[in-house]
């Protein structure tokens, strides 16, 4: 009897493999409740879904990859129309952004901080989407607005395309850095990097980023 019960508490401690010791549990639990519960020491914490800063190889799951498309609205009297897809990828949301109907040169583009496009001049879309308080700049520049996409550049038909990448934005529900629930904004005029928001005049297309 004393060889047995010395020899019970080391059979039942943890194993690191879940399911025997969820067996050794059972089986030891009922004939052998001595001092401690088995339930702390162990733990080996079980894969959160949300961490895949360790997973290279993770496949793009729901995790990543996700992926909402935005329609513009003309804004402040123009006839601009145009269409943006956002896609998360691992460096930050790559946003590939499409307009026609506008005038040739370049034209300031950035994703603002309120995903409401309901002011026929776009001001319901507030300011720079700026979650980290630093100051205005192009895509070259760094520090800068997250929502800064830097310019778009319209040809003499009056179509423009940019793909730039936002760095650290994404596209989840609730995240501080999520472009969900923003707005893409185009300006008259080109953005000049300067301050506060790049003298890009007013707004001529805006459309709201929502949850796919
Ligand atoms: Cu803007
Ligand atoms: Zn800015």
């Amino acid at each position: 009897m004393n060889a047995l019960r010395s020899k019970t508490p080391r059979l039942c401690l943890p194993s690191l493999l879940s399911v025997s010791s969820l067996l050794w549990a059972l089986a030891c639990g009922s004939s052998h409740q001595s001092g401690e519960p088995a339930a702390s020491p162990e733990a080996p914490a079980p894969e959160a879904p949300g961490d895949a800063s360790s997973a290279e190889a993770a496949p793009t799951g729901s995790e990543a990859g996700r992926k909402v498309d935005v329609a513009l609205q003309a804004k402040s009297g123009s006839s601009l129309s145009g269409n943006a897809t956002l896609t998360e990828t691992a460096e930050g949301v790559k946003v590939e952004l499409t307009i026609e109907h506008a005038l040739p040169g370049e034209h300031g583009a950035h994703v603002h901080e309120t995903g409401d496009c309901s002011a026929p001049d776009g001001s319901s879309a507030g300011g720079h989407f700026n979650p980290s308080s630093h100051p205005h700049a192009l895509p070259s520049g760094d520090p800068r607005h997250l929502g800064d996409l830097g310019n778009i550049e319209v040809g003499p038909d009056g179509t423009g395309k940019i793909e730039v990448v936002a760095p650290g934005a994404n596209l989840k529900d609730g995240d501080p850095n999520s472009f969900v629930g923003k707005a893409i904004i185009v300006h008259e005029k080109k953005d000049d990097g300067g301050q506060p928001t790049g003298n890009a005049g007013g707004r001529i297309g805006c459309g709201e980023i929502k949850s796919s």
